[in-house]
């Protein structure tokens, strides 16, 4: 016979907790969540602010599932189930907010699907439930047993259920008054209106199905939105020609005017860029503001509306079309999507403001996110000149080496070989040239390079060969690079260190730079017209501020002299000092590279080419050679992630690390400290230097500008000035020194005194 686990908690019970089925140890006990989900919803309730016994608790299936699967439980079962769960929810004394863990839950108790889409939404019942009650599902605990970073979002869902329990007044769903279908005179009007009126903020978004700008949103409110659209699902021009060039005239001369802010305002004001409208620069985006808070969280606006706001989930409709596709027939919801948009921006931006001002993050925004918008603006906008004739000349080489090598292969082989194809290279290396493969990656470039030497064949250099070209001409396409130019979209939310991150932008080629090997592929970018390229790199200085933290002499002195740390650290580690080609230079490298953020001697033996224990030697030679290391810096570092799981760098950014605590946790908060630092001091050198100098690549830790040749001693000077940043560690000040080089290219850069 099949054991039944009752639910839990009085029936008088404001918050009503619904969870799937029980488990073993719910069985084994006769009461839900006692396992490990158990001991997970335990936690969450406490981080959120309720206490477990002043709620009831109770599971869809109240026996257990078949191997503890929910989908494994016959239809016909599930169904009696869920009828049960509804008559046993009705008889319930006036309960104020059903919360469904999961899925199955939120399925019994409501008519929506996707528990990922509305988690955090405030819903209403199925008609059946006879309360007049709201739902506010969130994921089921057990998620974060495969997905750990998600659990912020579950207390996160639960302290709205406490904020909602413990109001005094009933919930009211948020309203709206959105225009949509608008007249001619109403566009006008509206937009007369926002220049007269003054807000403080404008939320403004653009929608861009099919390539095309289909409607723009602004909210003043709220609650208050317009939708302007521009064409129809099937195509067919909104206005007529005269209306159109009128909309855009009134556009251009009153959204210059507005304090307008957006979700992710480098689309937006690029789109209304190429639309002849230059925008006034920004100062609020939702998603910039949500990731100084919580580097670490995703950033969509559907996150952040389900946690900033009341209003529910409208991305995607009941048949799980996006609302931004425009599609025949169905334009209503896209405008409204549109007006979705603005207002559920407009309602964020406002809550992400109070919670930096209360987290005392306002100055770090400014500093750190708003204040750069400008600059990477430009940068987005600007792209950076490519040497399109030499690139032509490249282009023809390539090709031409992509033919001959593959008619070479073709000819002693009989094989017409795609190298992209694993399958394919398999079977001319292994089978038809009857080679023996090496374990692990067999076609990879390392083998590859193996089987080059052992069978003394160059089929397999021409495979590498072909690869490396065919990678060439796909970076350096011509989608990619554009009136001669490669631009791409710096962004400041999409590295959890705070780092820029670059890449292809959306419709417009481009690339992500620091896929851009050194070498060859970097001789393509060159400086403007009449102008030189002047860099400036910090020098060394993620291992500095390594140094710093770590409070270790000996190691901060292999700064101090003046040949390289690599040697400098070969001479202590090894007791003389090694060539550049000595095997033991690269140990040295990848030691101060790997070791000061918690390299396993594993991955040092892999990464250095050496035997295990050979590893471990050298490990530990380094750590007690600069004690520091381990001892301050890393201790300093486990302490807080144990104590308060964050970090604070020497400008103020915050990194509250949400995974679960251990190695892997404490490498990437190792890591935090320095690349944040270098990359905030790189960030304010940007900021002092952009308005004076084309600033043409960021990369991490240094920046190329574009100079007059005429100028270049003062650019240098300016770069020296621009990276005096300084900056305090355990109480003293510091700053970085910057290496300053010069060239035509990026590939041949050379340093200047
Ligand atoms: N998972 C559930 O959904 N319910 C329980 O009671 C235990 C685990």
């Amino acid at each position: 016979m099949k054991v039944e686990v009752p639910p839990e908690g009085s029936r008088y019970a404001k918050v009503i907790l619904i969870g799937e089925a029980p488990a073993k140890e719910e069985v084994l006990t006769g009461r839900p969540f006692q396992g490990s989900a158990g001991r997970y919803l335990n936690r969450f309730l406490r981080l959120a602010g309720l206490r477990r016994n002043e709620l009831y608790i109770t599971n869809v299936s109240k026996n257990r599932a078949p191997k503890d699967t929910m989908s494994l439980i016959p239809f016909q079962e599930l169904e009696m189930w869920r009828k049960r769960l509804i008559d046993e929810l009705n008889g319930l004394f006036e309960p104020k907010i059903l919360v469904p863990l999961g899925r199955y839950a939120l399925e019994s108790v409501t008519d929506k699907k996707g528990i990922s889409n509305f988690r955090g939404s405030i819903l209403t019942p199925r008609e059946c439930i006879r309360h007049k009650c709201i739902v506010v599902p969130t994921l089921h605990p057990s998620v974060v047993h495969y997905n750990y970073s998600v659990w912020p979002l579950i207390v996160a869902d639960l302290a709205r259920v406490r904020k909602l329990a413990e109001s005094d007044v009933p919930y009211e769903p948020p309203t709206f008054n959105f225009i949509i279908r608008p007249t001619f005179q109403q566009v006008i009007d509206t937009l007369e209106m926002l220049k007269k009126a003054n807000f403080p903020m404008v939320v403004i978004d653009v929608e861009t199905p099919h390539d095309r700008l289909s409607a723009i949103g602004l909210a003043w409110s709220r609650r208050d939105a317009i939708s302007i659209p521009f064409y129809y699902g099937t195509g067919r021009d909104y206005w007529t020609l005269e209306q159109e060039a009128e909309i855009w005239k009134k556009l251009a001369e009153v959204l210059p005017q507005l304090n307008l802010a957006n979700q992710n305002v480098f689309f937006d004001w690029r789109i209304l860029y190429e639309h002849n409208i230059r925008l006034k620069t920004p100062t609020w985006d939702p998603m910039l503001m949500h990731h100084c808070l919580y580097p670490e969280l995703p950033h969509r606006l559907d996150v952040i509306t389900s946690i900033y706001t009341d209003i529910p989930f409208y991305k995607k409709d009941e048949k799980g079309e996006k609302g931004s596709t425009l599609r025949a027939g169905m334009e209503r919801d896209h405008w409204i999507y549109n007006c979705y948009d603005v207002v559920a921006a407009f309602w964020s931006i406002e809550n992400l403001r109070k919670e930096l001002a209360e987290e005392g993050l306002i100055r770090v925004y400014i500093d750190l996110y708003a204040e750069m918008i400008e600059p990477l603006l430009e940068m987005n906008l600007r792209g950076v000149p490519v040497d399109v004739e030499q690139l032509k000349e490249a282009r023809k080489v390539l090709k031409k080496l992509i033919e001959d090598y593959t008619q070479e292969i073709y000819e002693q082989t009989g094989c017409k070989l795609n190298v992209n194809s694993p399958k394919q290279v398999s079977e001319l290396l292994f089978g038809t040239l009857n080679m023996q493969p090496y374990k692990g990656e067999k076609t990879g470039k390392k083998a590859l390079k193996k089987l080059a030497y052992k069978y003394q064949s160059d089929i397999p250099t021409m495979i590498i060969d072909i690869r490396a070209a065919r990678k060439e001409l796909s970076l350096f396409s011509e989608e990619n690079v554009v009136d001669g130019r490669v631009r791409c979209d710096y962004s400041l939310a999409r590295t959890s260190s705070g780092r820029l991150a670059s890449r292809k932008a959306f419709s417009r080629g481009g690339m992500n730079l620091q896929n851009v090997k050194r070498g060859e592929q970097r001789k393509f970018f060159v400086a403007e017209k009449g102008h030189i390229l002047v860099g400036g790199d910090q020098k060394q200085a993620e291992a500095r501020v390594v140094g710093w933290y770590a409070r270790d002499r000996k190691f901060l002195d292999l700064f101090a002299k003046g040949k390289s740390i690599h040697l400098e650290n070969a001479k202590n580690i090894f007791g003389e000092y090694v060539e550049k080609d000595d095997p033991r230079y690269v140990i040295s490298k990848s030691l101060i590279h790997g070791s000061n953020y918690g390299l396993s001697a594993f991955t040092f033996a892999r990464i250095a080419n050496i035997p295990l224990a050979d590893a471990k030697r050298h490990l530990e030679l380094y750590h007690s050679t600069y004690p520091g290391i381990r001892k301050v810096f890393h201790a300093y570092v486990e302490q807080e992630i144990k104590r308060c799981r964050t970090l604070v760098n020497p400008f103020g950014r915050r990194h509250i690390f949400f995974g679960r605590i251990g190695l892997e946790l404490f490498k990437e908060a190792y890591a935090f400290l320095p690349q944040s630092t270098v990359s905030d001091v790189n960030k304010k050198a940007l900021k002092r230097l952009y308005k004076h100098y084309i600033v043409l690549l960021e990369l991490h830790d240094g920046l190329i500008l574009s100079v007059p040749k005429g100028e270049v001693h003062f650019a240098i000077e300016a770069l020296r000035e621009a990276y005096d940043i300084p900056f305090q560690i355990w109480g003293e000040t510091h700053t970085i020194p910057i290496e300053v080089s010069v060239g035509q290219n990026w590939a041949e850069m050379e340093e200047v005194e």
